[in-house]
């Protein structure tokens, strides 16, 4: 992979999806992490509200705030050229659909971001409706929310009554109808993540969500082993048996491509 490889866009991924061929995802907060996932084949670069725990230190991601993540996401798209750049609008910037207008467009501005992820579902078309039709693009996240820890009394799969996974597919299409571009599912059973990809025309990224999603996604720390505590069962370290971070992140791009990764211990 050069750095002179065409740019990866919403159509690009919508053809990926069309085609088969799977997604890949990781997180970054800086330059230098971000040159070499780009150099590396990585085709969406999420600058995630992990960062509170990964670089900040906290125990979630609520005390991450609009302008920590308009600082991180800057410092990525300078050395992002070819990957999609995702940006999480954090805890409380997208109350109102108002705000979170207002806080999108500080993200594209002043960070460079080149598509907006928000967390929940239908509660948030109008959110994604006002963003669409300021041509803002949308990840939809849905599953195990970590803004919501509190609520969901800790961090826990989602989906598995089914109840619960009808509920998640109604919030899907009503978030695709409401024009989000990208869906993400985190922590749910394998049969739903694929459910989910195989009703819904846009992208799906899945983490802990089952091979069958069209993308998957990682923090970049936990394939490099960095993880604070217990590892999730997702989670796989890709830089055991590779000498370098470049080499980890290759390996991560072409398991995703291949579809080594996830494997049957790595899902729910
Ligand atoms: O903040 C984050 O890193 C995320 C994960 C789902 C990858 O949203």
């Amino acid at each position: 992979m050069t750095a002179t490889a065409p740019s990866v866009t919403l159509p690009v991924l919508a053809d990926m999806k069309k085609r088969g061929e799977k997604i890949a995802v990781l997180t970054a907060y800086d330059a230098s992490f971000a040159r070499v996932l780009d150099a590396c084949g990585v085709d969406i670069i999420l600058v995630g509200d992990s960062l509170g725990m990964v670089i900040q230190g906290h125990g979630s991601t609520l005390p991450v705030t609009l302008e920590h993540m308009v600082y991180h996401t800057a410092n990525v798209a300078r050395a992002t050229r070819r990957a999609l750049l995702m940006a999480d609008m954090p805890f409380m910037s997208y109350n109102s659909p108002q705000s979170a207008l207002d806080n999108a467009g500080r993200l594209l501005q002043a960070g460079g971001a080149q598509i907006v992820k928000i967390e929940g579902g239908a509660a948030f078309v109008p959110v994604v409706e006002m963003l669409a039709r300021h041509g803002i693009p949308v990840c939809a996240h849905l599953g195990l929310l970590p803004q919501s820890v509190h609520k969901l009394g800790g961090y826990r799969v989602q989906g598995r009554e089914e109840g619960a996974a009808r509920a998640m597919v109604a919030d899907a299409l009503a978030m695709q109808e409401a024009g989000a571009d990208i869906m993400l599912l985190e922590c749910v059973p394998a049969a739903l993540g694929a459910e989910i990809s195989a009703t819904l025309r846009i992208p799906v990224i899945g983490i802990g969500a089952g091979p069958h999603c069209d993308a998957q996604v990682l923090v970049l720390h936990d394939i490099l082993g960095m993880t604070a505590g217990k590892p999730a069962k997702f989670c796989h370290n890709f830089l055991q048996g590779h000498d370098s971070i470049a080499a980890a992140i290759t390996a991560f791009v072409q398991a995703v491509k291949s579809g080594t990764y996830p494997g049957a211990g790595h899902s729910y």
